[in-house]
């Protein structure tokens, strides 16, 4: 979990708001090489970690919990990430990702462990490590106290289901780009309508899936119906 000592998350790791454990299921083979996998019954290509080494793994994680933790299971057979999840997520006091290697792991244990099955994205990975840094990093910014200002946390895109606006920084003129003009203005009311615009467009743009869920009123409806036209 190495990726997650740095930035944001690591000075929250330092300051006691977070802490992330690492566990090894190669520490709980139950044979003398320290395999975890084996042979899939029925045939087929690839290896399958076994259900025992999860099982007393997980055991051990479980020990030290003072609830029953909720267990994601990284797999891309789950319900997509999402935002929401998110949040979802952030409540809790504490949560156990279950990272899956070779071609997966004995359905049994998933049975008996998992509350959760999560994937990042509709593609394949090695494993579950590098999804469930994902979603550590997207839930640790929602803990109250990782971020300095909460609102920038509360009101970033997928909040409200829309992307978010263009933002510019000095200069005012870059290699011939002006920053538009409305935000030089002062107008703050105006700036407002503007930036909700700029979303709005984005959004129908990048992603119309999303503009299905994003809550517009009549008005916006209607200007979104004219800049359509214009495609
Ligand atoms: N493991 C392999 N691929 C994955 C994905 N897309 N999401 C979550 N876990 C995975």
């Amino acid at each position: 979990m190495d990726g997650l000592n740095t930035s944001i998350t690591g000075r929250a790791i330092a300051n006691g708001l977070l802490s992330i454990e690492a566990v090894n299921i190669r520490d709980f083979a139950v044979n003398k090489h320290n395999r975890v996998d084996d042979y899939t019954y029925g045939g087929g290509a690839g290896m399958l970690m076994q259900a025992e080494p999860v099982y007393l793994a997980y055991k051990s994680v479980e020990e030290q919990c003072k609830v029953k933790p909720r267990v994601i299971y990284l797999s891309p057979q789950g319900k997509t990430f999402s935002q929401n999840m998110a949040e979802e997520f952030a409540k809790e006091e504490e949560l156990v990702f279950l990272c899956g290697h070779y071609e997966g792991i004995d359905e049994r244990v998933l049975e008996e462990i998992v509350t959760d099955y999560v994937s990042i994205g509709d593609y394949v990975l090695t494993g579950g490590e590098l999804p469930a840094m994902v979603m550590i990093d997207a839930v640790s910014r929602l803990v109250p106290g990782v971020l300095h200002n909460n609102v920038s946390a509360e009101f970033e895109t997928f909040q409200d289901n829309l992307l978010e606006y263009p933002q510019y920084t000095r200069p005012e003129e870059w290699r011939g780009k002006k920053v538009p003009e409305i935000l030089l203005s002062g107008h703050h009311a105006n700036i407002e309508k503007w930036r909700r615009e700029q979303s709005i467009m984005r959004t129908a743009k990048a992603r119309p899936d999303l503009l299905e869920k994003a809550e517009l009123t009549e008005k916006e409806k209607k200007i979104l119906a004219n800049y359509e036209d214009l495609w």
